[in-house]
């Protein structure tokens, strides 16, 4: 996919998020053709380098208002904080109004590089670096609302992989915070978390992380801390079958989605165990190029027919692919991780694991088959184990005059 990531523009405050993600390389492509232009004419021996300035990536933003929220289409950037609040008892529904109101303000000035109001650090704000805040509900907030439910909006069924722990699961209230630099994050993070503080508390949260904006070529699939090229076969924004599968288009959701958390620790320590052919297979795909067993490129659809010599199928039917590709088309997710590294306690020498986001129209349809074939066989399970689980309603976006909620909160 080609992504604005690519482009090295200057502040482009009022860029859509469509354009963000369609238009950039058309801008960036006009922007360097500028540049070659003038160097030709006035400046022939000056080096072709961009002028210093132009190559930050910490101004750019992306687009808080639409008809979808932020943060679900965008490109992921370096850092995320997923934090789930709980409602305190007291709250209700005009609070709630209250809450979305100034939550909504807060992100809509934060992403756009603005102070938040009464902003204690307005300086940390300056380089939004394509910071995003996507609110997402659990069912307490639903029920507090006095709105109706969509019926997955629930703890997902219990999985015999489960070791699920209370600190890393459930919630009232998501605040999915992500961006390119981890200072603006975390002051981000901290002004959303004063203002929601009188009506709600940190249940958890939980931080990740992928390869630093600029570390290689934008676009690159992400590589989890096993090592994999992790993302490869996924829904791609703007198509058809990412509008049907991602997002809802009825009532009070329309425009918006569901969200997944499962945290999954990774046994890098057991996982060392295993040697490389070990490790393809248990995948069903290379390390080096993420190319499916039976093919050479990245993105070469899997044959899951090919047979060895011997008559065993290449992809192992034990593989992770196999079992998490269903005959079923509809059974798709947009699946959006993050790698997490806590600090390693005792005796062992990691802690890690991955953030395993997706979105989804219908989490009972598409994400609970598959989460219910790779229960049932995966080899990946011998070094993954599920910690901690919540599932959340993902409200439309709003125009500037509007706030997240307001389908539900003013129906
Ligand atoms: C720590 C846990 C996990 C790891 C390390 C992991 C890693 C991977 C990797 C490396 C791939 C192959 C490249 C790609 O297409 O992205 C993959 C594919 C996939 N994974 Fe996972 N995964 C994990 C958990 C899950 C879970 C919980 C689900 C869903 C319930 C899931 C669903 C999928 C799907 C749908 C694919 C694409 C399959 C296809 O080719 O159609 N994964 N995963």
């Amino acid at each position: 996919m080609t992504t604005s990531d690519h482009s090295l523009t200057p502040r482009r405050r009022l860029a859509s998020r469509r354009q963000f993600l369609l238009g950039g390389a058309v801008a960036g492509v006009g922007a360097a053709v500028a540049i070659g232009a003038d160097q030709l004419l006035a400046r022939p021996s000056a080096p072709a380098a961009l002028p210093e300035a132009e190559q930050l990536h910490g101004s750019e933003t992306v687009m808080f208002h639409g008809k979808h929220q932020a943060g679900i289409d965008t490109p992921p950037q370096a850092h995320a904080t997923f934090i789930a609040l709980d409602l305190r008892e007291h709250v209700d529904r005009d609070d709630l109004r209250r809450l979305m109101r100034v939550l909504t303000d807060d992100a809509a000035r934060l992403t756009a590089g603005r102070a938040a109001l009464a902003d204690t650090e307005p300086e940390l704000t300056v380089a939004p670096a394509r910071l995003t805040v996507t609110f997402g509900f659990g069912p307490a907030f639903v029920a507090r609302a006095a709105g109706t439910a969509p019926g997955w909006l629930a703890p997902l069924p219990a999985f015999s992989i489960d070791r699920l722990r209370p600190e890393f699961s459930d919630g009232d209230l998501l605040l999915a915070i992500a961006s390119d630099d981890a200072v603006t994050l975390a002051h981000a993070t901290r002004m959303l978390l004063k203002d929601a503080r009188s009506f709600t508390s940190v249940r958890w949260s939980q931080s990740g992380f992928r390869r630093s904006r600029g570390t290689e070529a934008s676009g690159t699939t992400m590589r989890n801390l096993f090592g994999q090229v992790d993302g490869t076969s996924n829904l791609v924004p703007g198509t058809a079958d990412f509008d049907r599968l991602v997002w809802i288009d009825e009532g009070w959701l329309a425009g918006g989605t569901s969200f997944v958390l499962r945290r999954i620790e990774m046994n890098l320590d057991t996982w060392d165990e295993v040697d490389r052919a070990g490790r393809e297979q248990s995948m069903g795909r290379f390390l080096d190029s993420g190319a499916p067993l039976t093919g050479t490129k990245e993105h070469d659809e899997p044959d899951f027919e090919a047979t060895t010599s011997l008559g065993f199928p290449v992809i192992p039917d034990f593989s992770h692919v196999r079992r998490a590709r269903s005959d079923n088309p509809d059974e798709r997710i947009l699946r959006r991780a993050y790698n997490y590294d806590e600090a390693p306690i005792g005796d062992a020498v990691s802690r890690s694991g991955l953030l395993f986001g997706s979105f989804q129209a219908d989490v009972s349809r598409q994400f609970t088959p598959l989460q219910r074939r790779l229960d049932e066989l995966d080899l990946l399970n011998t070094w993954t184990t599920p910690i901690g689980s919540a599932v959340f309603a993902i409200p439309p976006g709003c125009e500037a005059d509007g706030y997240i909620g307001e389908t539900l909160l003013e129906a």
